[in-house]
């Protein structure tokens, strides 16, 4: 038998995907076992999926967090291993001409949270992490603490559309308002920028003329249960690896991506 991975998950709300995740678990469609559930929301209502399954749990509160930084931003202590100039040089989540003390004190704000984080997470060791509606950004020091081995991604993320269409916030509100005749849903790799990371799975639905927001995110969310452990598994199964492409685009300049090959069943 395979040993199971350790699967770790941030959420902000309800965790009905967190639900799917660990439903799955217990029924071995993945070879896992959730090993902790943590949010950046103390009234999140995944919180207590978890904890009915015995999962440990916990939360940094990521508001007061930040409303004391911004009360009080130069009496903030930032974590040791922080370094503003790594994390700028890195992060793709703002315009290049965007206010660079504007991105500083996103980053430096967002760092402290995600360091208190990263000491709770690190009480239980884990393979995989999953952000099952989390919603917040995470920067490059978060990113680069758990990815120590950037050739292997181990955050996987989950959005509410058929990406690189409808990043943020709000993918089956952009794609209801856009008046899309096909939603869906993503599950890819963290990267550095916003919902920009290698894709792993997709799966979509049709949008007829009856459909409201609400029905879309009903269909949406519908096919994400079963996207997200499907993803998982593969991951449990070693079949996902990341691999750099290079591609010389028609007017002769060249492109560069890095994509998931999902390697076959042995
Ligand atoms: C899901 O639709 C997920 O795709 C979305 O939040 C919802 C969480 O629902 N995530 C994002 O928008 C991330 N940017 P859930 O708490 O019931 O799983």
């Amino acid at each position: 038998m395979v040993q199971k991975i350790r699967i770790g998950a941030l959420i902000s709300g309800g965790g009905t995907n967190l639900q799917a995740i660990i439903d799955a678990c217990e029924s071995e469609k993945i070879n896992g076992k959730m090993v902790f559930v943590g949010s950046d929301n103390p009234e999140a209502g995944g919180l207590e999926r978890g904890k009915k399954h015995d999962i440990p749990t916990f939360f940094v509160d990521y508001v007061s967090i930040l409303r004391d930084f911004k009360k009080n931003p130069k009496d903030a202590i930032l974590p040791d291993d922080f370094n503003t100039n790594d994390v700028l040089s890195k992060h793709c989540l703002f315009p290049s001409d965007y206010k660079i003390e504007k991105v500083k004190t996103f980053m430096q704000s967002r760092a402290i949270a995600e360091a208190k984080l990263i000491d709770k997470m690190n009480n239980y060791p884990f393979d995989l992490l999953v952000l099952a509606g989390f919603m917040r950004a995470l920067t490059p020091y978060f990113i680069d603490r758990i990815n120590s081995d950037p050739g292997n991604p181990r955050i996987m993320n989950i959005h509410p559309a058929l990406l690189p269409a409808f990043p943020g916030v709000d993918g089956y509100g952009d794609t209801f308002r856009y008046g899309c005749k096909v939603g869906g849903c993503t599950v890819h790799f963290i990267d550095y920028g916003e919902d920009s990371g290698p894709i792993i799975g997709q799966k979509a639905f049709q949008i007829d003329s009856n459909d409201t927001l609400d029905t879309i995110r009903q269909k949406g969310l519908k096919l994400e249960w079963e996207l997200y452990p499907e993803c998982i598994q593969l991951f449990a199964q070693g079949r996902l690896k990341t691999v750099n492409k290079t591609y010389i685009l028609p007017n002769n300049k060249k492109a560069q991506r890095t994509v998931v090959e999902i390697l076959p069943e042995i």
